[in-house]
C-alpha cells in the first residue's frame, strides 16, 4: 500500500450490487522473467443482464503493475480512453461485447508482500484469496465474476522445469522453433469456471511424489504432491490423509473429485496454512511435509486437517463459492465443519473435540469480546485480508455444527445435498445455505440466522430448583449477549443445549413435565433443550434424588455457561458423567476454581509456595492415574491445567504474573502428592517404540509427557537427568521437544548448562530442516526465563531467523507476544515496544502479517491500569506511522477508538 492522505474506506454489505460484466473466458499468457514478468491478458467480456446499473465505462481492479498496453477488441486505446490510478484501469467507454486484451509488467522478485505473484526461495508462485489477483493482471476481482481460464506459463526450462497451473495440461513444448531454446512453457486449462482467488501458477524446480485414488463412479485420479528435492522425504502423511480424505468425502457427503488431476505444492513462505486453488493446492511447508523424526504429533495431525481441509473447499467453497467476502465464512465455517468432523472420525472424536473448544473459548471468546469483534457475516470491513478470524473459521464451524445437530444427520445429509445441487457453479451466501436446511427439514430458521448477524459470545446462567417432595427439579436458563462494536442491544439466540442428569449411581432417566418422551431415541438419559427466549424454566419430574445437571454436552453451543456447581459437583461429573466434553469441562472448572484460591493467596502476598491446594483436586487426579481403564488421551487432557489464556479469559482485570505463578504452584503441589503415580505413569513408557502416529500411540505420548511435565517441576537433579535422557535418545520429534521445553523452563539446579548444551546441539544438527527450526526458536520464545525477551532479540540476529519469512515471524516474535505472557507484559513495557518495532517494520513488507501481529495488543482494555497505558503507547506509536496498509490501519484504528 502506498501513503494516503485520506482514510481507507469501508466496504459494507449492504452496498453488494452485482457485476456489471461477466468474464466468459480467460486467457493468461506469463512471461517469467523475474523482476520484469509480462502478463498478456485475454478477457470476453458480457454485459451481466442481470446488473441493476448500465454505465458506459467499466472500471477493473488492479494495482503494485506497470501497464504496457490496453486494447478492446484489437484496437489499442489511446491514453484518453482509459483512466488509470493506483487501485484501478477504467475503460472510459465499453460495448456491451468485447475482448479485452491488457499488458502489464509485474515484479515477483520484490513482492514481499507474498500476495499476488511471488517468488519463494527457488519458485515463483501464487496467492490470489482473497484479492491478489488484482496484482497479477486487472481484473473484475470479485467472487461472484465467475470464468472459465487458461493459462500459458513461459520460463526459464533449467530453473523452473516445472510449470502448473489450474485443471488439465494441454500443450507443452519449447518456445519458438528453436531446438536449442533455453525457454519451455506449459498451457492449462481448467474446465471449471471459477473465481479469480482460485487461480494459481506455480513454477519451478521441483520433484513429486505420485499417487492414484479411484473415485466411487470409477474415475482414475492422479494425485500429486510437489516439493523440492529435499522434503521428498515428508510427503508420505499429506498422500495418505489425502486418500482418506477424498474416500471420507464421497462416503459422508457424497461428494466426488471433479478434475484427472490434484496437485499439491509446498511453499515455505505463505500468509497462512494452505489455499484451495482449484486442483492445484499451495501449502505452507508447515501443514504439509511430516516425518517422524522432524514433526511432532501435532504436526502430523495439523497436516491431516489441512490437506483435508483444503481438498474439502473443491466442493464447499470452488463448486460452490462465495457471492461477496461478507460471505466467507460459507465456505470456511463449513470447511472447518467438516474437516472438524473428518478429523475426529480419523482419531479420537473426544479429544478433537476438546483441542477444538480450548481454541474457541480461549481466542475467539477473547475475539468477540474485543474491538474487533464482529458477526459471523460480517457487516463491513476496510482490508478482507482482516476477516480471516477465529469468528469466520472457527465459530463459523459451531453455527454449522448447530444446524447439523438440530437437523439430525440423515436431515444434514439431505440438506447438503440439496445446496450442492441447487447452488453448485454459482456464488451465494449464508442465506442460501440456511435456506436448503430450512427446505430439507421444514424447520423455521429465521432466529437461527441471528448467528450469523450477531456479533458476541452469548452468556447462559443457569439456576436450579430442587423440590424434594414432588420429586421435581426445575432448571431456569437465562440468555443475554454484552455489546459489540456492530450492535448495543442484541435478540436472544436460539441455542440448543445438550444436557442430561446426573445421580450418585450415574445417568437419570428424564421425563420432562408436560412432554411425552422422545419416541425416537431410545435413550432417555440425554436430551436437547432448545432456548429461544431470554429465559426459559425447564421441569424434570419422577426424579428419586437432587440431580447434578451435566450441561452443554460435547459443547452444543458457543456460548459461556455460568451455573454454580461445587466442588463436589464437579468430582462428580468428571468421573461419572457419559459425556466426555462434559467430563473434561469439570475437570476444567475444578481445576480454576483451586488455581483462583491461590491467586488470592498471590494476591494479598502470601507465600504461594507451599499454598494448600485443594485435596479434591490431587484425589480426582490421583484417581485419573491410577485407573487403568480409562483412555490415556482423556487422562492426559484432563490433568492439563487450563492454561494462562484461559485463566486470563476467567477474569475481568487480567493479573498476568498472578495467573503464571498461582498456577505454577497448584501444578508443583500436585507433583509432590502424586509423584509416585507420575513416575510409574513415565516409566511404563517404552522409549524404544517404534514411531506411529495413530490416535493410541499418541494418546500415550501426551499422557507420558503430562506427566514428565508435572515431574519436572520438582526440581530434582535425578528428573533432570531423566529428561535430558529423553531428550538425547526419543526416536520422534514429539517427545525430543517435549523434553526440550521442559529443559528450556527447568529451575532445577544444572538446568543452565544442560539447556545451553541442548539447545545448541539441537540447533547444529537440525540447521538445514526450516520447519524443525521454528520449534526450535519457539521453544525459545515461549521460555518463562526473565531473559526471554533478550534472548528472542538475540534470535533475531541468529542465522535462523529469517525477517520476512512468515513461519520464521510466528516462531519468534507471535511465539513470544501470544505464548509468552509473563515475557510479553513485562512491567517496563518492553514486550510492547518490541512488538510494536516488529509491526512498523512489517507493516512496508507484509502488511497481512504485520496486521495479524497486532492481536496481543487488541485486548489491552483487559490489563491493568499500568500495562493498559503502556500498551496504548505502542498502540499510538503505530498509528503515528505516515505510510500505515490498510490492514495495519484498520486493527490499530478499531483498537484504540
Ligand atoms: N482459503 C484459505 C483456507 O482457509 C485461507 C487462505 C490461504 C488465505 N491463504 C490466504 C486467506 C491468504 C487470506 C490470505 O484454506
Ligand atoms: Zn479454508
Amino acid at each position: 500500500m502506498s501513503a494516503r492522505d485520506a482514510q481507507p474506506k469501508a466496504i459494507q454489505l449492504k452496498d453488494y450490487r452485482p457485476p456489471e460484466y461477466r468474464i466468459e473466458r480467460t486467457e493468461l499468457h506469463f512471461d517469467l522473467r523475474g523482476d520484469k514478468t509480462r502478463v498478456t491478458s485475454k478477457l470476453t467480456l458480457h454485459r451481466n443482464p442481470d446488473a441493476e446499473t448500465h454505465a458506459q465505462s467499466l472500471t477493473l481492479n488492479g494495482q503494485d503493475m506497470t501497464l504496457v498496453s490496453v486494447a478492446i477488441d484489437g484496437r489499442k486505446l489511446d491514453s484518453d480512453e482509459y483512466r488509470l490510478d493506483d487501485e484501478s484501469l477504467t475503460l472510459l467507454s465499453v460495448p456491451d461485447t468485447f475482448e479485452l486484451t491488457t499488458v502489464g509488467d509485474i515484479d515477483p522478485e520484490h513482492n514481499t508482500s507474498l500476495e499476488g505473484l511471488y517468488k519463494s526461495r527457488t519458485m515463483y508462485c501464487t496467492q490470489c484469496e482473497a484479492e491478489g489477483f488484482r496484482k497479477i493482471t486487472w481484473y473484475l476481482d470479485r467472487p461472484d465474476v465467475m470464468s472459465e481460464f487458461f493459462t500459458t506459463i513461459e520460463a526459464d526450462k533449467a530453473q523452473f522445469p516445472v510449470l502448473l497451473s489450474n485443471g488439465n495440461l494441454i500443450e507443452e513444448g519449447d518456445v519458438g522453433n528453436d531446438r536449442h531454446s533455453d525457454r519451455h512453457f506449459a498451457t492449462w486449462h481448467d474446465p471449471h469456471k471459477k473465481p479469480a482467488y482460485l487461480f494459481a501458477l506455480v513454477a519451478g524446480n521441483l520433484e513429486h511424489i505420485e499417487d492414484h485414488f479411484t473415485t466411487q463412479s470409477g474415475r482414475q485420479v492422479t494425485l500429486r504432491i510437489f516439493v523440492e528435492e529435499k522434503d521428498l522425504d515428508k510427503c508420505d502423511h499429506a498422500m495418505t490423509s489425502l486418500k482418506h480424505a477424498m474416500r471420507w468425502d464421497e462416503e459422508t457427503y457424497g461428494r466426488e473429485y471433479d478434475l484427472d488431476i490434484f496437485m499439491i505444492v509446498a511453499v515455505d513462505d505463505f500468509n497462512m496454512g494452505a489455499m484451495e486453488n482449484k486442483g492445484l493446492n499451495i501449502f505452507n511447508t508447515a501443514c504439509v511435509l511430516a516425518k517422524p523424526e522432524t514433526t511432532t504429533d501435532a504436526g502430523f495431525q495439523r497436516v491431516e486437517g489441512v490437506v483435508a481441509h483444503e481438498y474439502f473447499h473443491n466442493w464447499s467453497g470452488n463448486r460452490v463459492t462465495c457471492r461477496d467476502w461478507f460471505q466467507l465464512s460459507l465456505k470456511e465455517g463449513f470447511t472447518v465443519y467438516r474437516d472438524a468432523t473428518f478429523s475426529a472420525d480419523m482419531g479420537s472424536p473426544t479429544v478433537k473435540r476438546v483441542e477444538d473448544v480450548s481454541l474457541l473459548r480461549t481466542l475467539q471468546f477473547a475475539e468477540d469480546a474485543g474491538p474487533m469483534a464482529h458477526p459471523v457475516r460480517p457487516d463491513s470491513y476496510i482490508e478482507i485480508s482482516n476477516f480471516y478470524t477465529l469468528t469466520v473459521y472457527e465459530k463459523g464451524n459451531e453455527v454449522v455444527r448447530m444446524l447439523a445437530n438440530l437437523l439430525g444427520p440423515e436431515e444434514f445429509r439431505k440438506g447438503t445435498d440439496l445446496y450442492f445441487e441447487r447452488h453448485d457453479g454459482q456464488a451465494v451466501t449464508t442465506e442460501d445455505f440456511v435456506a436448503a436446511m430450512e427446505a430439507v427439514s421444514g424447520r423455521d430458521l429465521t432466529q437461527f440466522k441471528r448467528w450469523y448477524s450477531q456479533a458476541g459470545t452469548p452468556v447462559l446462567t443457569v439456576t436450579d430448583h430442587w423440590d424434594e417432595d414432588a420429586g421435581e427439579y426445575h432448571l431456569t436458563i437465562a440468555q443475554s449477549c454484552p455489546p459489540t462494536p456492530e450492535s448495543q442491544s442484541k435478540q436472544p439466540f436460539h441455542i440448543p443445549v445438550a444436557m442430561g442428569l446426573l445421580g450418585s449411581a450415574g445417568a437419570l432417566p428424564l421425563h420432562r413435565k408436560g412432554q411425552a418422551p422422545d419416541p425416537e431415541t431410545g435413550d432417555n438419559t440425554h436430551t436437547v433443550l432448545e432456548l429461544t427466549e431470554p429465559e426459559q424454566t425447564f421441569v424434570f419430574e419422577r426424579l428419586p434424588e437432587k440431580p447434578v445437571p451435566s450441561l452443554l454436552r460435547n459443547f452444543s453451543a458457543p456460548v459461556k455457561l455460568r451455573y454454580d456447581y461445587s466442588r463436589d459437583d464437579l468430582v462428580r461429573l468428571m468421573s461419572g458423567d457419559d459425556d466426555g466434553f462434559c467430563r473434561w469441562d469439570a475437570s476444567q472448572q475444578l481445576a480454576i476454581q483451586v488455581i483462583q484460591d491461590v491467586m488470592q493467596a498471590y494476591e494479598q502476598g502470601d507465600d504461594i509456595a507451599t499454598a494448600s491446594v485443594d485435596e479434591r483436586l490431587v484425589d480426582a487426579y490421583r484417581s485419573l492415574l491410577q485407573d487403568t481403564s480409562l483412555d490415556k488421551a482423556m487422562v492426559a487432557l484432563m490433568l492439563t491445567l487450563p492454561s494462562e489464556a484461559y485463566l486470563a479469559e476467567q477474569s475481568d482485570t487480567i493479573q498476568v504474573e498472578a495467573i503464571h505463578h498461582s498456577r505454577a504452584a497448584v501444578k508443583r503441589v500436585v507433583a509432590q502428592a502424586l509423584k509416585d503415580d507420575l513416575r510409574a505413569i513415565y516409566e511404563a513408557y517404552d522409549h524404544r517404540k517404534p514411531y506411529r502416529p495413530t490416535a493410541e500411540d499418541i494418546a500415550e505420548r501426551s499422557l507420558k509427557n503430562v506427566a514428565l511435565s508435572y515431574l519436572m517441576t520438582l526440581s530434582e537433579p535425578e528428573l533432570l537427568e531423566a529428561c535430558e535422557q529423553q531428550y538425547r535418545y526419543a526416536n520422534n520429534m514429539t517427545d525430543t521437544m517435549a523434553a526440550l521445553s521442559e529443559l528450556v523452563n527447568s529451575e532445577a539446579k544444572g538446568a543452565d548448562s544442560v539447556r545451553e548444551k541442548a539447545l545448541s546441539e539441537f540447533y547444529d544438527y537440525w540447521k538445514a530442516e526450516p520447519l524443525v527450526v521454528d520449534q526450535w526458536l519457539r521453544v525459545q520464545a515461549t521460555s518463562h526465563h526473565p531473559k526471554a525477551l533478550e534472548t528472542v532479540l538475540e534470535l533475531q540476529k541468529h542465522p535462523a531467523f529469517e525477517a520476512n519469512n512468515p513461519n520464521k515471524i510466528r516462531a519468534l516474535v507471535g511465539a513470544f507476544s501470544n505464548a509468552n505472557p509473563v515475557n510479553f507484559h513485562r512491567a517496563d513495557g518492553e514486550g510492547y515496544r518490541f512488538l510494536a518495532d516488529q509491526i512498523l517494520r512489517l507493516n512496508k513488507v507484509n502488511p497481512q502479517i504485520a496486521a495479524r501481529l497486532l492481536t496481543p495488543f487488541t485486548r489491552w482494555r483487559r490489563y491493568p491500569e499500568s500495562l493498559q497505558a503502556l500498551m496504548k503507547q505502542a498502540l499510538e506509536r503505530i498509528k503515528a506511522e505516515p505510510a500505515l496498509s490498510k490492514d495495519v490501519y484498520e486493527v490499530v484504528s478499531k483498537t484504540l477508538v
